[in-house]
C-alpha cells in the first residue's frame, strides 16, 4: 500500500533547525525558526514556570482524563487573558485549550466546514509558512488579501482594504493579532478599527491567530484588536499560543477561543468543538495548561510572568535597533529601517532567495529562503559579523 506513496519536501522552517545544528563553523547564526533567545542565544525555561512546575510536583495528585475541552480553569484564565478579565466568563464565548495553536486552528478548520463549505476564508499574503498547508490541507477554500509591499516595506492596507470590501459575505478572514509573522508589521489602531466596522458591516467573520500575544507593546495592548473585534461582530474565532509568552514551545499549548451570537450558540459551539477535538486527538495533553494555569491564577506568579514577557519584548526591540545601526554602518546606502518599524520575532530583511542561500553556504547565516530573519538570534556579540556579512551578499 505505501509504495504509492512519495516523499514530502522538508517543512521550510523546521529544516533550519537541522541545518543550523548539523553546522560547525563557531561563528553560526540562527535566525530561522521563531523561537525566543536571550543575549547567550538561549532560549531558557521562564523563571515563572519553573515555579508552577515544582507546585505541580508537589501538588498534582492525578491525571486522570480531563475531556475534550482540556482544563476548564486554565479555559477560563485564557479568555480572561485575551478578551480582557471582565469576560473571563462570557455568555457568548467559549474557550477549549488545545496542543498549541496549531491544533486550535485545526479545531477550528473544522467547525467552520462543518458551519458552512461554501465560504473562503481570505488569509494575508504572505502570512505563516504553515497557515496555507494547515487551513488549506484541512479543506477549508483558501484565498489571498494582499498584506505586504516588498518595495516600500509596508502594509499594503489600501488593497487589504479593497479585496475584503468586495468578498463575499459570510467570508471569514484571518488576521494576525499582533506580531505578523512574517512580516512583524502591524496595522495600527485607526486601521483595526477601520477593519472592525468593514468586518462588521460585510458580516465578514474573523478568524485571528494571536501566537505573539505581548511580544508587540504589551499583553494588554496587544489584546487590543481581539477586544476591539468582540464588540464589533457577532462571530468569530480567535486561536492563541502560550509557545511564545510562556516560552512552553514543546509542550504544545495554546487554546481556541469562539464567539457566537448568545448563548445558545455558544453552547452549540462548545458541543462541536468538543467533538471535533474527540474525533482528532480525542483530548490534549495537561502539563502546559498546569503550568499557564499555575501563574495565570496566582497574582504574585502572574506579575513576574509578565516581567518575563515584557523583558523578552525589550530585547527584541533593542536587538532590531542595533540591528539596524549595525546595517547602516556597513552597508551604506541600503535601508533597513523597516525592521526596527516591525513587532515581535520576525521581519524580511528584503533580500532575494540567493541572497540568503549565500548567506547560508558562505557566512553560517540561517534564515527562512522569504529572507525572514527572526531578530531574537541578533546578539551584541554577533551583530557585527551578521551585519558584515548582510553586506557582502548585497
Ligand atoms: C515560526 O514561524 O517560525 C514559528 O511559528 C514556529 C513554527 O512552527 O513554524
Amino acid at each position: 500500500m505505501f509504495e504509492t506513496l512519495k516523499a514530502q519536501p522538508a517543512d521550510a522552517i523546521l529544516r533550519l533547525i537541522a541545518e543550523y545544528q548539523n553546522d560547525t563553523r563557531p561563528q553560526k547564526i540562527d535566525l530561522g525558526v521563531g523561537v525566543y533567545r536571550n543575549a547567550k542565544g538561549e532560549t531558557p525555561i521562564l523563571s515563572s514556570v519553573k515555579k508552577a512546575e515544582k507546585m505541580i510536583l508537589q501538588e498534582q495528585e492525578t491525571k486522570t482524563y480531563l475531556g475534550s475541552g482540556g482544563d476548564p480553569v486554565f479555559n477560563e484564565l485564557m479568555q480572561g487573558l485575551i478578551f480582557g478579565e471582565k469576560y473571563a466568563s462570557h455568555e457568548r464565548i467559549v474557550t477549549l485549550h488545545t496542543p498549541g495553536g496549531s491544533a486550535a486552528l485545526c479545531v477550528a478548520a473544522g467547525l467552520i466546514l462543518r458551519a458552512r463549505r461554501d465560504v473562503a476564508l481570505w488569509v494575508p499574503d504572505p502570512t505563516w509558512a504553515n497557515h496555507v498547508p494547515l487551513l488549506g490541507g484541512a479543506g477549508l477554500t483558501l484565498k489571498t488579501y494582499a498584506y505586504y509591499d516588498a518595495r516600500s516595506k509596508t502594509v499594503r492596507y489600501d488593497e487589504m482594504l479593497k479585496t475584503l470590501s468586495s468578498v463575499n459575505e459570510g467570508d471569514l478572514v484571518l488576521l494576525h493579532g499582533c506580531c505578523h509573522n512574517p512580516t512583524g508589521m502591524d496595522l495600527d489602531r485607526d486601521q483595526w478599527q477601520e477593519i472592525a466596522n468593514l468586518v462588521s458591516k460585510r458580516s465578514l467573520v474573523p478568524l485571528v491567530d494571536i501566537a505573539y500575544l505581548g511580544f508587540a507593546e504589551g499583553l494588554e495592548q496587544d489584546a487590543w484588536p481581539v477586544r476591539l473585534l468582540f464588540d464589533a461582530v457577532p462571530e468569530m474565532i480567535v486561536a492563541a499560543s502560550c509557545s511564545k509568552n510562556f516560552a512552553l514551545y514543546r509542550d504544545r499549548i495554546g487554546s481556541l477561543s469562539i464567539v457566537g451570537r448568545n448563548r445558545a450558540a455558544r453552547d452549540i459551539l462548545r458541543s462541536q468543538a468538543h467533538n471535533i477535538v474527540r474525533t482528532l486527538y480525542s483530548m490534549p495533553p495537561d502539563h502546559g495548561a498546569a503550568i499557564v494555569r499555575r501563574i495565570l491564577g496566582n497574582a504574585g506568579m502572574k506579575s513576574e510572568w509578565a516581567t518575563e514577557v515584557d523583558a523578552m519584548r525589550d530585547r527584541l526591540k533593542s536587538m532590531r535597533r542595533l540591528l539596524v545601526d549595525a546595517l547602516a554602518m556597513k552597508a551604506k546606502g541600503h535601508d533597513f529601517s523597516h525592521i526596527d518599524r516591525a513587532n515581535g520575532l520576525f521581519s524580511f530583511l528584503g533580500v532575494s532567495e540567493a541572497q540568503v542561500d549565500r548567506l547560508k553556504r558562505d557566512y553560517g547565516i540561517y534564515m527562512v529562503g522569504s529572507s525572514r530573519i527572526n531578530v531574537a538570534g541578533v546578539t551584541a556579540d554577533n551583530v557585527a559579523y551578521l551585519a558584515e556579512s548582510v553586506a557582502a551578499v548585497l
